[in-house]
């Protein structure tokens, strides 16, 4: 559905007039395009910490421009897309000052569409309380530059344990490109990998893998479906047998196979794993499929309880652990779920809706530890206001208010959600086990 708001202020009279009486002024997000390279450039990199050498081994020499806290009061009158400070090395107090210091000098020099990406070490993996305050210090920094630094800059934090220092590189990818273009004031943690290294293929990062997406036929699950082909994968897409006809036509638009399927049926599971007996075992799998049937508690009828609670949260749970307790996942093999701010900040109307997706956050949590066992990771996105036919029935109002209660001021893309879950999917991303990422342009809602 299109934003004609966003349309308006960006034509040349709509600009004046929202400057002129003080309208929000949100720019069109620049996401990524086949052919482009990926990764923002240039970039300065900061900071003094374990983890410049490993950004620094990102980029090429012409990529970035260094800049160590000493020598960043003297900025230049350079642009840069992006800025990477590594603040992981932080132990005490004082030393948050080289943040001041860093982003009063720089703000101005980022461009539009700049990306930002701090790095620390997670207050749990810290020796002492000072520095276990400073690390947790970062978050207030990255959410606030978030907010603030707007031109649709995205900011995140990053946290790197000890012994994941090699296995940033895909998610420097992501939150420095196009990628993330809807994804802002994130905090996500890595851990030593569950599969340890892998060879990667940067451009076709699914080539020769199987992928499984449910609820594919249209909406978010088809653009999941894209992007996933589009980086190399074979996806199985999966849709309820009435949806058939589109099924089959999203299948043959990604080059992939169609399987129709309800995931509430009781032979479900079985049917999944018929077909893994047939075709081989899945890299990949995202219960992506999910149903709204919003009334308020007291109204709610019990098959709208039930039915909502089945599809977005039983079957995820039961079909995982299925597939993972069959070895119908690979090692090295993920599992994305689609959650939603809704689950984290609780909806009014959408207490079954709400109660499902905190529940795929539980999932998430709960899971990782055992499918890590088996070298597979379990994560979720959730999103914000995503422009699809389930938020085109919201009341005019209501839609509006949703999309501009953000820091990005406008609703996401499908892709956006995609691109998200194709880091979390992807076979360098094994760092990244148990996490909840939220792709909602840092929204106010349960933030
Ligand atoms: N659109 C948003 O703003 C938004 C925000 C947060 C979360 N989400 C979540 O994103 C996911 C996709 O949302 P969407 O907007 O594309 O929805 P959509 O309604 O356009 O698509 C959902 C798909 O799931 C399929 N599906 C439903 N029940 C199924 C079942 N039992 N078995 C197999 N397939 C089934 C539907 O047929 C449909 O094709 C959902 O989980 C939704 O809760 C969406």
């Amino acid at each position: 559905m299109s934003d004609r708001y966003l349309s308006f202020v960006n034509s040349a009279w709509g600009r004046r007039l929202a400057q002129a009486i003080g309208l929000p002024q949100p720019l069109p997000l620049q996401r990524h395009r086949s052919g482009q390279a990926g990764l923002a450039n240039p970039v300065i990199v900061a900071g003094a910490g374990r983890l410049v050498a490993p950004v620094q081994r990102l980029f090429s020499a012409t990529d970035t421009v260094s800049a160590t806290p000493a020598t960043v009061k003297a900025p230049s009158t350079l642009k840069v897309q992006g800025a990477v400070f590594d603040a992981s090395g932080m132990t005490d107090l004082p030393q948050l000052d080289a943040l001041y210091e860093f982003f009063h000098a720089n703000a101005r020099r980022l461009a539009q569409h700049a990306r930002v990406v701090v790095l620390g070490t997670a207050p749990e993996h810290c020796a002492g309380l000072p520095q276990a305050i400073v690390q947790r210090a970062l978050e207030g920094l990255v959410r606030s530059l978030a907010k603030e630094l707007r031109r649709a800059i995205t900011v995140q934090l990053i946290y790197v344990a000890p012994g994941a220092e090699d296995a940033l590189d895909s998610s420097l990818r992501f939150f420095l490109s196009r990628r993330s273009a809807y994804v802002s004031g994130q905090v996500v943690r890595l851990e030593p990998p569950v599969d340890g290294a892998v060879a990667v293929n940067w451009d076709k990062p699914f080539a020769g893998r199987r992928a499984l997406v449910t609820g594919a036929s249209r909406g978010i699950g088809l653009a999941i479906a894209q992007v996933l082909a589009r980086d190399g994968a074979h996806v199985v897409c999966v849709d309820v047998p009435q949806a058939e006809a589109s099924l089959q036509q999203a299948a043959a638009s990604v080059g992939g196979s169609a399987l129709p399927l309800d995931i509430t049926a009781v032979d479900a599971a079985a049917q999944l794993q018929a077909h893994v007996s047939q075709h081989g075992a899945f890299d990949v799998v995202v219960h992506n499929a999910g149903i709204t049937r919003d009334k308020t508690i007291a109204k709610m009828s019990e098959t709208a309880w039930r039915s909502v609670l089945a599809v977005n949260l039983e079957a995820p749970l039961h079909l995982s652990t299925a597939l993972l307790d069959s070895h119908g996942l690979n090692p090295g093999g993920r599992i994305v779920c689609v959650s939603s701010i809704s689950g984290i900040a609780g909806n009014l109307g959408q207490s079954n809706y709400a109660t499902s997706k905190a529940g795929v956050i539980g999932l998430v949590q709960g899971l990782a530890a055992r499918a890590a066992a088996r070298q597979v990771t379990v994560n979720a996105v959730a999103p914000g206001f995503i422009e699809t036919q389930m938020t085109a029935h919201i009341p005019l109002m209501i839609r509006e208010a949703g999309r501009r209660m953000n820091s990005l001021s406008q609703g996401g893309q499908p892709i956006d959600v995609a691109e998200t879950i194709a880091w979390l999917a992807h076979p360098a991303s094994g760092a990244v086990n148990g996490q909840v990422v939220r792709v909602c342009g840092q929204s106010l809602l349960g933030a």
